[in-house]
């Protein structure tokens, strides 16, 4: 037996969520607007970024760089100065997956770019050829040293077609970022399509670069000589609204979020009303109420690049279907080990079948309360979901993970009712 040390979150389920809550900044549009302010000598300003551990990395990496960057009252600013260069510290940059963001910006402005292997959830293999493959396309060369990438383009890049072997989401925020300042028109065929590309390019166009398409399968760029400054807002964080949602319709909850885009979660609003969670849109408002009776219907569901339903809501949605009357199959389609919480949703007494990226849920379930650990992002968030649905009092290990990409996803719970509470705890996972 060995005693860990660390954080965990103590639940007590069976309470019905019921009040407000205001959602947080995207964490995932934070990351590409704060590498896009490199691109300009000027300050950016980018407004509603959430408290959470990533954004603080990227700002370390953005000082590694050479930038000013600071962070208060949920706003960044970046300013970068003239001499912004180098490489980030193999350290941060294994930090998270966002720290290959510097890659674009640095490569457009000075012509060279190096970064160490990027980090992130232990999801998939996750590779980079789609950024080098890109890279290479606007003109420069690219190569890996000791783990690290170096690009370069002493002469600046030109603008060029390219064709994307998969709509990476950071992979299009890349090539956009490197392709404001290229020389001519490029087109991003079959860009990823997420919301937060849209965010991006908005920020981009307000620091006078020249693009169309941003949201679409191709986006075209026509490349500008310098970029000014920019104040930009980031949209609403559509993940944290889905783990909202569904944590209240897997406590058959009343709820109101706020501050929101309803359409940037069609798919999920989809599959909840096919389960049979009635919820009422308005434009920046979703109200859920689920009868304390009511029945749920099983679904089946595929995570797949936007505007399909999002890999990020697949294990919280998993941990819902836990709840509901029947047999469902949720296919993960877009990363190829995301099924980390499987085993301990069925720690809670979940009957979950295991069928590779294609999991059976059999449900309903009664849940009873667990110790469990979370090994990424979501994965943390589907716990705290089915320690939510779960009878008596349950501890989710791992929030180190949640805490990088949810600002407070425990307070908005306790805002909502829950019984929850971050323990510093000497409790043994295998005691
Ligand atoms: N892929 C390649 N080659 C590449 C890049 C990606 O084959 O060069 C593959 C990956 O292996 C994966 C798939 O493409 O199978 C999707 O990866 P993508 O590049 O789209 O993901 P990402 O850009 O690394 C972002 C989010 C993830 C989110 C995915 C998918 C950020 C910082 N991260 O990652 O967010 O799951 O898109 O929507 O934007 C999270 O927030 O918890 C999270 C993991």
């Amino acid at each position: 037996m060995s005693a860990a040390v660390e954080p965990c979150l103590r639940l007590s389920g069976l309470r019905r969520l019921s009040g407000e809550v205001t959602v947080n900044g995207a964490k995932n549009a934070a990351l590409p607007c704060m590498a896009a302010a490199l691109l300009s000598d000027e300050p950016s300003r980018i407004r509603r970024v959430p408290e959470i551990e990533d954004v603080q990395r990227l700002i370390d990496i953005l000082r590694a760089v050479g930038a000013r960057a600071e962070f208060a009252d949920g706003e960044v600013v970046v300013t970068p100065g003239g001499e912004c260069g180098g490489t980030p510290p193999d350290e941060l940059a294994a930090a998270l997956r966002a720290s290959f963001l510097v890659m674009g910006p640095l490569l457009a402005r000075s012509g060279r770019a190096s970064c160490g292997a990027p980090g992130g959830d232990v999801i998939g293999a996750r590779p980079i050829d789609v950024h080098i493959a890109g890279f290479r396309a606007l003109g420069a060369t690219v190569e890996t040293v000791g783990g690290r990438t170096i690009a370069e383009a002493p002469r600046g890049l030109s603008g060029a077609t390219i064709v994307l072997d998969y709509p990476s989401v950071l992979g299009t925020e890349n090539l956009l970022l490197a392709a404001v300042l290229a020389e001519g028109r490029t087109r991003i065929v079959n860009a990823a399509m997420e919301p937060e590309i849209t965010c991006l390019a908005e920020m981009l166009v307000r620091m006078g670069a020249k693009i169309t398409g941003a949201g679409q399968h191709t986006i075209t760029i026509d490349g500008v000589s310098r970029l000014s400054g920019a104040d930009h807002e980031l949209i609403p964080d559509r993940i944290e609204t889905g783990t909202l949602l569904i944590a209240a319709a897997a406590t058959r909850g009343d709820v109101c979020l706020r501050g929101v885009r309803p359409d940037h979660n069609e798919a999920l609003l989809a599959k909840l009303a096919e389960i049979g969670v009635e919820i009422r849109r308005e434009q920046d408002q979703l109200d859920v109420c689920v009868d304390h009776m009511a029945e749920l219907q099983a679904t089946n569901l595929q995570a797949l690049p936007y505007p399909g339903f999002a890999t990020d809501l697949q294990a919280p949605i998993t941990a819902l279907l836990t709840q509901v009357e029947g047999t469902s199959i949720v296919h993960e389609r877009v990363f190829e080990n995301r099924m980390q919480h499987l085993d301990e949703l069925r720690k809670f007494g979940a009957n979950i079948i295991a069928g590779g990226a294609a999991p059976v849920i059999i449900g309903p379930t009664p849940l009873s309360a667990a110790l469990v650990r979370g090994t990424d992002i979501r994965a943390t968030a589907a716990l705290i979901v089915a320690a939510l649905a779960a009878e008596g009092e349950s501890r989710v290990y791992g929030i180190n993970h949640l805490a990088r990409g949810y600002a407070d996803l425990p307070g908005q719970l306790r805002a909502l009712g829950a019984d929850i509470e971050q323990l510093p705890t000497v409790d043994t996972l295998n005691s």
